[in-house]
């Protein structure tokens, strides 16, 4: 049977170049879809699937993040006065406890791989996730818990994936698959951003994983790839054929909120399915549109 996994890891140390100059001052994890934080939905997707500690690796400058899922008293006794009831179980809901949250800091910009790695001591010897807050999911039930639903079946090591266009295969990891039933997908190799002409498929890694602990010490070697960095994605490919090791595909939607056309998508589908705002955001789009 396999482990559960009750650990994840959530890489939040990144400066967020790609969103300046919203994140010139703070972390691009806390810029809002609709009125949450990016970092909440995947602390969210994760409390679906059965997570119980939850290891954000950060870096200088990254509180509001532990500040966001810390009890706030002051507010929360404002709220209660003026009676704002649902603004008050909204910011309760927004809420940790200590003994759920971990933050590890990540003193250089080395790669997921070594954003990983600084974790290893709190993951310890079980299996763990890793959630990359920057890929938003609309997903039911959360992509996680899908994952972790598919995993009690094959165990080992199982990555979300989904098929992007082969002109794009070098921004994301790629899978070299074996045997593939639509759903899941055996993995024979993984390559970090390879160019299209090089690329073994068309099946990415979407960012949601969950691995087995053997990978530490693989990542303790601090071997570099793709962009002189320690990249997950390597340490990953070589536990293939030592432990199961397996793609996933999902239902739901992707979206990817590090980049400024899929922050601005995630908004407007996470509001078009929210009662409280799907009439006026649809007016409103349809007037500029
Ligand atoms: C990372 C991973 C890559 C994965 C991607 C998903 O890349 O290294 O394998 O496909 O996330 O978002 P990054 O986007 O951090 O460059």
């Amino acid at each position: 049977m396999a482990r559960p996994v009750k650990k994840a890891v959530f890489p939040v140390a990144g400066l967020g170049t790609r969103s300046l100059p919203a994140t010139k001052s703070i972390p691009k994890e806390m810029l809002t879809v609709v009125d949450k934080p990016v970092i909440q939905y995947a602390v969210e997707e994760a409390r679906e699937a059965g997570i119980e500690e939850f290891i954000f690796v950060t870096s200088r400058g990254k509180t509001a993040m532990e500040d966001h899922f810390d009890q706030h008293p002051e507010l929360y006794a404002t709220l209660e006065r003026r009676g704002k009831e649902k603004e008050l179980a909204a910011s309760k809901g927004a809420e940790l406890a200590v003994s759920q949250l971990t933050t590890v800091r990540q003193p250089e910009p080395l790669g997921l791989g070594h954003a990983v790695w600084c974790a290893r001591h709190i993951v310890g010897d079980e299996p763990f996730a890793v959630l990359l807050p920057d890929e938003v999911f609309k997903a039911e039930p959360s992509l996680l818990a899908q994952m972790v639903q598919a995993y009690g079946k094959v165990g080992g090591n199982l990555i979300a994936v989904r098929e992007v266009e082969p002109a794009l295969t070098a921004r994301y990891g790629i899978l070299d698959v074996d045997s593939d039933d639509g759903t899941l997908a055996s993995v024979k190799g993984l390559v970090e951003k390879p160019k299209p002409e090089v690329a073994p498929s068309n099946l990415s890694i979407v960012g949601r994983y969950i691995l087995q602990p053997e990978v530490f010490a693989i990542l303790d070697r601090k071997e570099t790839g793709a962009g002189d960095e320690i990249q997950l994605t390597d340490a990953m490919a070589k536990l293939i054929g030592r432990q199961p090791f397996h793609g996933m595909r999902f239902s739901g939607d992707r979206y990817d909120c590090g980049d400024k056309a899929g922050f601005v998508a995630a908004n407007v589908a996470f509001a078009l399915d929210r009662d409280d705002l799907a009439g006026k955001v649809r007016e409103a789009l349809s007037g500029l549109i």
